[in-house]
C-alpha cells in the first residue's frame, strides 16, 4: 500500500437503548471493549493515524484510547455525517490520502475485510467505497441501492426507505474508504433533509456520484463482519457470534469442548492441541494454555499462562503462571503474582497470592499462602496460614525445599523455614526455623483429670430438678 490511509472511528453516540452511562463503544464483546476491536482492526491493517469522534461521556473513551488515537468531541449528536465533519481538521492533515471510516459499535470488521476493500478502492479509482454484506435480517440498517447493471446508486436508511427498498438484504456496514479530498468537499454539501433530521454520512455517495465521481461497494462474503450492537440484545448476539467463531477456530486447532455451556474464550487466548475445555470456563485477557490440559468445569482465567498437561478444576486465576503437569482445584483462587511450578498440586479451598510454589510442592487443603517463596517438594498440612499482614505492612514468608508444614500452622511473616525443616501441627511460628529442624511453638498440654465427668453430673442434676 503506497497511498496513505488514516482512520476515523465514530464513537460519539450514547446508545440510548443500552440504558447506561457507559458510552456504547465501551461495552465489551468477549471481555474486550468494542472500540478496542475496531482500533485493533485498523492497527492490523497497518493504519496507525486514528481519530476517534467522542461525545456522550467522552472522558471515558478519551481516557481509554489515550496514546493509541487522537480524539475530537462532537458536542451535539447530529448524525454520522456531522460526526465525520467534527474530525475535519484531522482529515485535512491527511488530505493527500484516503480515510477509512469505521463505527465504534461494530467490532467484527477485521483487517482481512479492510485491506482488500482498500485495494479495490484504490485499484478502481473510487472516491468512495462502502463495505457491505448481505444479511438474513437487514432490519434497522441502511440498504444498498444498485442500478439494474449492479452499480451502486446510493444508500437508503430504514426510516427513509419504501416497502420495496426494505426488502433489500444488502446493507451498509457503516465502514467506508473515502478519498480524503472528496470526503471533505462532499461533507460540506449534506443536509439534514430526512426522516431523522440528521446529517447522514451516506448522503456523500449521492453527492459524489452527482459530480461524476466513482462510488463502489466492497461486498464481504461473511455477513457477521457488519454486525453492530444497538441494544443489549444486539450485544448478546455479538458475544455469542464471537464466542462460537473462537470455539470453532480452536476446535479446528485440536482443542476439545465437552460442552460449550457458559464457555467464553477471548480473542487473545491461545490453547494447545489436545486440551479439553469443560463447561463454565471463561478465559479472558492475554492467556496461553499448553497442550493436553483439562480446564474446567467452572474455571475463570484472566491473564494467566498455563503449561502443558495441567488440570484446573473450578479455579479462579488472575495474572498468574502455572507450569506443566500441575493439578489445581477444586475451588482454588490464584491471585495476581502467583507462580505455580511444574508438578505442584493445589487442592480444595486454597488461596495463593503473590507467591511462588516450587516443583512438586503440595498445598492440598484449606490453606492461605500470601507473599511467600516456597521451595520444591514441600508439603503443607491442612489449614496452614501465612500471616503476611500486620495491619500496616505486608511481609514475606520463605520456605525451603522439602520442608513439612504441619496442619494448622500459622507462619507469622517475616519468617523463614529452612530446607527439610518441620513445623508441629497447630504451631504459630514466629521465628526462623533452621534447615532440617523441627519447630513446635504452642503451649504444653495440661490434663485436668475428672473435669468432664464433674461437668456432666452437674448437668444431669440441674435437668432432673
Ligand atoms: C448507520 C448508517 C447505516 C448503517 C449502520 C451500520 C448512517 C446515516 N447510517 O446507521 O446506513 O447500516 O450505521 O451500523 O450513517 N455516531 C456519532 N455521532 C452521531 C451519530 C452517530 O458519533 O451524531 C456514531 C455512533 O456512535 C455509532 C455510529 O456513528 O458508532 C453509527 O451511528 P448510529 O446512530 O448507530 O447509526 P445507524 O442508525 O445504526
Ligand atoms: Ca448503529
Amino acid at each position: 500500500m503506497n497511498e496513505s490511509i488514516c482512520a476515523v472511528i465514530l464513537a460519539a453516540g450514547q446508545g440510548k437503548r443500552m440504558k447506561s452511562d457507559l458510552p456504547k463503544p465501551m461495552f465489551q464483546v468477549l471481555g474486550v471493549p468494542m472500540i478496542d476491536w475496531v482500533i485493533r482492526a485498523c492497527e492490523r491493517a497497518g493504519i496507525t493515524d486514528i481519530c476517534c469522534v467522542t461525545g456522550f461521556n467522552h472522558e471515558v473513551i478519551e481516557e481509554h484510547v489515550k496514546g493509541r488515537c487522537e480524539t475530537v468531541i462532537q458536542t451535539e449528536r447530529k448524525g454520522t455525517g456531522h460526526a465525520v465533519m467534527t474530525a475535519s481538521d484531522f482529515i485535512k492533515r491527511h488530505r493527500d490520502g484516503h480515510v477509512l471510516i469505521l463505527n465504534g459499535d461494530a467490532p467484527f470488521i477485521g483487517h482481512d475485510t479492510i485491506l482488500p476493500a482498500i485495494d479495490e478502492h484504490i485499484a478502481n479509482g473510487n472516491s468512495v467505497t462502502v463495505i457491505t454484506a448481505e444479511i438474513a435480517d437487514p432490519y434497522g440498517y441502511g440498504r444498498i441501492l444498485r442500478t439494474p447493471q449492479g452499480d451502486v446508486k446510493g444508500i437508503i436508511e430504514e426510516k427513509d426507505a419504501s416497502d420495496q427498498q426494505r426488502q433489500i438484504r444488502e446493507i451498509n456496514s457503516g465502514a467506508y474508504i473515502f478519498r480524503a479530498d472528496a470526503l471533505l468537499e462532499s461533507l460540506e454539501k449534506i443536509t439534514p433533509n430526512n426522516a431523522q433530521g440528521e446529517y447522514y454520512l451516506t448522503d456523500t455517495l449521492y453527492i459524489l456520484m452527482n459530480e461524476g465521481k466513482k462510488a463502489g461497494a466492497y461486498k464481504s462474503e461473511d455477513p457477521d463482519v457488519v454486525l453492530g450492537a444497538n441494544d443489549r440484545r444486539g450485544l448478546l448476539l455479538l458475544n455469542n457470534t464471537a464466542r462460537f467463531a473462537i470455539i470453532n477456530r480452536l476446535m479446528d486447532e485440536g482443542v476439545e469442548f465437552t460442552c460449550t455451556d457458559g464457555v467464553s474464550i477471548g480473542p487473545d487466548v491461545s490453547i494447545g492441541a489436545g486440551t479439553v475445555i469443560m463447561k463454565g470456563t471463561i478465559i479472558t485477557g492475554k492467556c496461553s494454555i499448553g497442550e493436553n490440559c483439562v480446564i474446567g468445569p467452572d474455571t475463570m482465567l484472566c491473564n494467566t499462562n498455563v503449561g502443558y498437561g495441567t488440570h484446573l478444576n473450578s479455579v479462579q486465576s488472575h495474572d498468574s503462571t502455572v507450569g506443566n503437569g500441575v493439578t489445581i482445584g477444586p475451588w482454588v483462587q490464584l491471585r495476581p503474582g502467583t507462580v505455580i511450578k511444574d508438578g505442584a498440586k493445589i487442592g480444595d479451598f486454597v488461596e495463593i497470592k503473590n507467591s511462588t510454589i516450587g516443583e512438586r510442592t503440595a498445598v492440598a487443603h484449606l490453606t492461605y499462602v500470601g507473599d511467600s517463596d516456597v521451595g520444591s517438594g514441600v508439603n503443607f498440612g491442612c489449614g496452614v496460614v501465612t500471616v503476611n499482614y500486620d495491619g500496616e505492612k505486608k511481609f514475606r514468608t520463605t520456605i525451603g525445599d522439602n520442608a513439612f508444614i504441619g496442619c494448622n500452622t500459622n507462619l507469622v511473616a517475616p519468617v523463614k523455614i529452612g530446607n527439610a525443616a518441620y513445623t508441629g501441627a497447630g504451631s504459630t511460628i514466629t521465628r526462623d526455623v533452621p534447615d532440617g529442624a523441627l519447630a513446635v511453638e504452642r503451649s504444653d498440654v495440661r490434663i485436668v483429670e475428672g473435669f468432664g465427668t464433674r461437668r456432666l453430673s452437674e448437668r444431669i442434676k440441674k435437668n432432673t430438678k
